[in-house]
């Protein structure tokens, strides 16, 4: 079918973007001609190649990148979900289809679960091949960059629905793109008030503009007693995590409310000490893993906020490249200078 230029990560020192074959559609699967594609801390770890990266389970050579929109070129034999020429977001978790969790309606969550553009080729390609279960078809009034944010931005959207965020106080730690969208989505969905914690005073501006009433670096300020003080002393409702920071994830069971929600997003790099008689059990703490979307409930809504223009995340896109300045891309992403950054094909 010819070549197509891709973003191989060939050795653990080696990444580049060289001329591959295009790749074969399974029976299952759908082709698709990737038009935006966006950077993740993940691929930045493939990138770097660490620890986590080593223990992934990735194997070498492969393409990197998971987050995407394009438009379907072929579909294979038994695909009925969608058509060539349909515009689709790319959903990361394959699941196996027949465990108990994919046939309790939490495939999101499956027991052999997969990741696209980890365990398998990825994105950063003219064209990516995705099992046909993964290839949302989205409305063509979203756009190619939008919708390659689509897969990140419906975790941090889960998290507010799942704490039921309308009319509540929440707290947002850590505003890269996951915290500046939950951020986007609290406020889409009626929170009452927005606190938004960073260290990064650059991100926080860029949560101030995506909702966030409040932003406080904790650096510079007591986090606790903002909150405190913002909510008449009882705490806040709900607290978001999207840093991964220890620190910041165990102080904020001292200023979550009682009976209070706190989702968790980031993935801290060590164990976390609780109090738990005090932090959680006599305060009723309501703990919620997030991983990933809800397929395809969390779709669904991001496909009907994004396209009534309800819910914003144009500011959290920093940076639009064409994938030729990839390394670039990265250097940006890597300085914590970018947000999101978005290869376009
Ligand atoms: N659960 C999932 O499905 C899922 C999916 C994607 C990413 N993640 C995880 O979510 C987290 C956020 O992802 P991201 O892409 O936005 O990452 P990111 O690294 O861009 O953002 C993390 C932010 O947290 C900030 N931060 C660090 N320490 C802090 C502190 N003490 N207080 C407040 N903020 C602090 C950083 O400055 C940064 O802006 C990461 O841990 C990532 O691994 C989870
Ligand atoms: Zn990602
Ligand atoms: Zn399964």
């Amino acid at each position: 079918m010819g070549d197509m230029l891709a973003l191989v990560k060939t050795s653990p020192t080696v990444a580049e973007l060289v001329n591959v074959p295009i790749p074969e559609c399974g029976p299952e699967d759908v082709l698709v001609r990737v038009r935006a594609a966006a950077l993740c801390g993940t691929d930045l770890h493939i990138f770097a190649w660490n620890a986590w990266a080593q223990g992934a389970g990735i194997k070498l050579p492969f393409i990197m990148g998971h987050e995407f929109c394009g438009d379907v070129a072929a579909v294979g034999s038994a695909v009925k979900t969608v058509s060539i020429g349909d515009k689709v977001s790319g959903e990361t978790h394959v699941p196996c289809g027949y465990c108990y969790q994919c046939l309790n309606g939490e495939q999101h969550i499956c027991n052999n679960l997969r990741l696209f553009g980890v365990h398998r080729n990825g994105c950063f390609a003219e064209y990516a091949v995705i099992p046909a279960v993964c290839a949302k078809p989205i409305p063509p009034a979203i756009t190619y960059e939008t919708g390659s944010v689509m897969e990140p931005l419906g975790t941090a959207l889960r998290a507010i629905v799942e704490t039921n965020a309308a009319g509540t106080n929440v707290v947002v730690l850590g505003c890269g793109p996951i915290g500046l969208f939950a951020v986007a989505s609290a406020a889409c969905l009626g929170a009452a008030g927005i606190i938004a914690a960073d260290i990064s005073d650059a991100r926080l501006k860029i949560a101030a503009q995506m909702g966030a009433g409040r932003t406080i670096n904790p650096t510079n300020d007591d986090l606790a007693e903002a909150v405190l003080r913002a909510t008449n002393g009882y705490g806040a409702d709900i607290v978001i995590d999207a840093s991964g920071s220890v620190a910041a994830v165990k102080q904020s069971f001292s200023y979550l409310r009682k009976g209070g929600k706190i989702a968790l997003i980031g993935l801290p790099d060590k164990p976390i000490e609780l109090e738990l008689g005090k932090e959680v059990v006599f305060k009723e703490a309501k703990i919620i893993g997030i991983h990933g979307r809800k397929m395809f409930e969390t779709w669904t809504q991001m496909e009907n906020l994004l396209s009534t223009g309800k819910l914003l995340v144009a500011p959290a896109i920093t940076h639009a490249l064409p994938l030729s300045r990839w390394r670039e891309g990265i250097e940006l992403a890597q300085s914590g200078q970018a947000c999101k950054v978005i290869f376009n094909l």
